[in-house]
């Protein structure tokens, strides 16, 4: 399964044209055309053939290209599959499904991919599935749901939605709730844990006040702690500060590729597992850590500081 770029997903209704071209044009790593909440009811159907009109004519610039349907249970999901994969489904990367509850509203959208796949000529599981977890009983079955396909490759949280279901008294989704510490923090992790033993990615969902670029950036700040590889962003003023909180450091990476290169030293010529570098013990576990800076340090187009660089180059 590709390890795609997903640090700032970028949220846009499926109902209005322009609104699509801007976001193709964008910096955002991904874009999700949305039939789901951002597209009025009346504007659902007709929004399905500008998605795909869409997808079909603007260049996408290499982003990972969504599109949300609704929710499987709902009067609209199956002919959001039919015709969003029928009009586009060689260029769309994956579908977004909603308020996933439990590893059966997967599966329908699996079959249903894979019955549209083999029909339309593509290859089978060539479209993946991202799954948003958005209330109690998605949140009870995250894990589950994480196992449900080969197709997952997200599992995506929905803070807007989480919070209506579990009544919580707060009206946005920002960092006003009155509690101390952050109110998602069991969710956040809880969903992190299952996508982490399935071996996808894991995205936090959206800041809703959308000039307070500072909140946007502690939130982000806070779902990159819990080893997040994004979150999703409503404008494009939270696009920059989004792949900046979900790319490592210049200074983390030079570590990283530091580690990783003194652990080789120690392990291949010296034959020892623990060895100090500074004041520092690394060992196997070390390497690991320090594995995941590097690959993502370079999946964001980040290189070695030419200290590093000579390093290695002497390294081989
Ligand atoms: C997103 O879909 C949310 O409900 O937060
Ligand atoms: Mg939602």
């Amino acid at each position: 399964m590709p390890t795609r770029l997903r640090r700032s997903v970028l949220a846009c209704p499926g109902s209005n044209p322009r609104m699509m071209e801007k976001a193709a044009a964008s910096a955002a790593d991904e874009v999700f055309l949305d039939l789901e909440d951002a597209c009025a009811p009346l504007e659902k159907p007709a929004a399905r053939g500008k998605v795909v009109e869409a997808l079909r004519t603007h260049d996408w610039q290499g982003k990972v290209r969504v599109v949300r349907i609704n929710q499987v249970s709902s009067q609209f999901a199956l002919d959001d599959i039919r015709e969003i994969v029928t009009g586009a489904g060689d260029v769309l990367d994956c579908i977004m499904v909603p308020k996933v509850q439990n590893a059966g509203d997967i599966a329908f959208v699996d079959r249903a991919l894979g019955s549209l796949e083999q029909t339309l000529g593509y290859e089978l599981g060539s479209i993946g599935i991202e799954a948003q977890v958005e209330d109690a009983l998605g949140l009870m079955s995250a894990e589950e749901i994480a196992f449900a396909s080969k197709r997952i490759e997200t599992i995506t949280y929905g803070p807007a939605d989480f919070s209506a279901n579990m009544q919580l008294p707060s009206l946005t989704v920002a960092n006003s709730y009155n509690y101390p510490g952050d109110i998602f923090h069991y969710v956040l992790f809880k969903l992190a844990v299952a996508a982490r033993a399935a071996g996808i990615q894991v995205i936090d969902g959206p800041y809703l006040l959308i000039r307070d670029i500072e909140g946007f950036r502690e939130a982000a700040g806070r779902a990159a702690a819990l080893g997040y590889d994004g979150k999703w962003v409503l404008h494009p003023g939270q696009i920059e500060p989004a792949n900046e909180v979900f790319t490592p450091s210049q200074e983390d990476f030079d570590k990283a590729v530091q580690i990783l290169e003194a652990y080789r030293h120690a392990t291949e010529v010296e034959r020892r597992g623990a060895v100090m570098l500074g004041d520092e013990m690394i060992d196997e576990a070390s390497r690991k850590m320090a594995m995941q800076f590097e690959l993502r340090g370079r999946a964001a187009g980040l290189t070695p500081s030419p200290r590093e660089e000579a390093a290695e180059a002497v390294a081989g």
